[in-house]
C-alpha cells in the first residue's frame, strides 16, 4: 500500500436526524472530503441529496464537497453544483453526448472534474478522458442506492485504472464507491483506491457509533 489514503463519507447514509452533530465530528476528525450523491430518477431510479443540501454543508462546514452527479444531460447543472465551494465533480461519462466538454465546463468553473465509471462501462470508454480529469472513481456496485454488494469484477478493474493512470502519469486520484466495508476496504486500497467513500457498510453501517467507526477506519488506512 503506498500514498496516503483519504476519507469521504457518503452523506446519504448520515443520520438526518442528527446532522448538524455528525457534520461538526466529520469536520473535527478532519475527514478529507465529504461526498453527495445527486440522482434524477431517470439515470438512476432514486432520489438523494440536492443542491440545497450542498449550499447548507458549504455554510457549516469547511470540508470540501466530492458530488456524484448520477443525472442525465450533467452540462444543465454543472455551473449551479460547482459554485459551492468549488468542489470534485463527478459526471458519469454516458450521461452527455460531450463528456469532454462537461469535464472542461467544470474545469473552467474553478471546480475540479471527476469520472464516475459504472461497474458496466469498459475502462476503454473513459481513456480519451482521462486528460481532463483529476479524479476518477470507480463504482464498485450499480449507482443509486447504499446497502448493495460488491461487484467483483470492479476490484480488478481498479488495479486496471491505477494501472493505466500510472502508465500516462496523469495526476488522477482514484476514488472507489459502493459496498466500502470493512471487509472490502484492504482490497480495494490494495487494488489502487485512494480515496473511499464510506456509507452504510462501515462509518454509517446500522447500530454502529460514527466516532467509535470513523476511529476503525482511521486504524485501518494508518491515520492518528
Ligand atoms: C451509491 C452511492 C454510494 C453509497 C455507498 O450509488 O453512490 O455513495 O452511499 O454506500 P454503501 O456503503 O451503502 O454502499
Ligand atoms: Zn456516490
Amino acid at each position: 500500500m503506498s500514498g496516503a489514503i483519504k476519507v469521504a463519507p457518503s452523506m446519504m447514509c448520515a443520520d438526518f436526524l442528527n446532522l448538524g452533530a455528525q457534520l461538526a465530528l466529520l469536520e473535527d476528525k478532519g475527514v478529507d472530503y465529504l461526498h453527495i450523491d445527486i440522482m434524477d430518477g431517470h439515470f438512476v431510479p432514486n432520489f438523494t441529496l440536492g443542491p440545497d443540501f450542498c449550499r447548507r454543508l458549504c455554510e457549516h462546514s469547511h470540508v470540501p464537497l466530492d458530488i456524484h452527479l448520477m443525472v442525465e444531460r450533467p452540462e444543465s447543472f454543472i455551473p449551479l453544483f460547482a459554485s459551492f465551494g468549488l468542489p470534485a465533480l463527478y459526471i458519469h461519462p454516458e450521461t452527455s453526448y460531450h463528456p469532454v466538454r462537461c469535464l472542461q465546463l467544470i474545469k473552467s468553473c474553478g471546480a475540479r472534474p471527476g469520472l464516475a465509471i459504472d461497474p458496466a462501462l469498459p475502462l476503454e470508454a473513459v481513456r480519451c478522458l482521462l486528460p481532463y480529469a483529476e479524479l476518477a472513481c470507480i463504482m464498485t456496485v450499480n449507482p443509486g442506492y447504499a446497502g448493495q454488494e460488491l461487484l467483483p469484477h470492479t476490484i480488478a478493474k481498479l488495479g486496471k485504472l491505477a494501472e493505466m493512470v500510472a502508465a500516462e502519469g496523469y495526476p488522477i486520484e482514484i476514488e472507489v464507491d459502493g459496498n466500502v466495508s470493512w471487509k472490502n476496504i484492504p482490497l480495494m486500497i490494495e487494488a489502487g483506491a485512494r480515496i473511499l467513500v464510506a456509507g452504510s457498510s462501515s462509518l454509517f453501517e446500522a447500530g454502529g457509533d460514527l466516532a467509535d467507526n470513523l476511529e476503525r477506519l482511521y486504524g485501518m488506512i494508518g491515520r492518528r
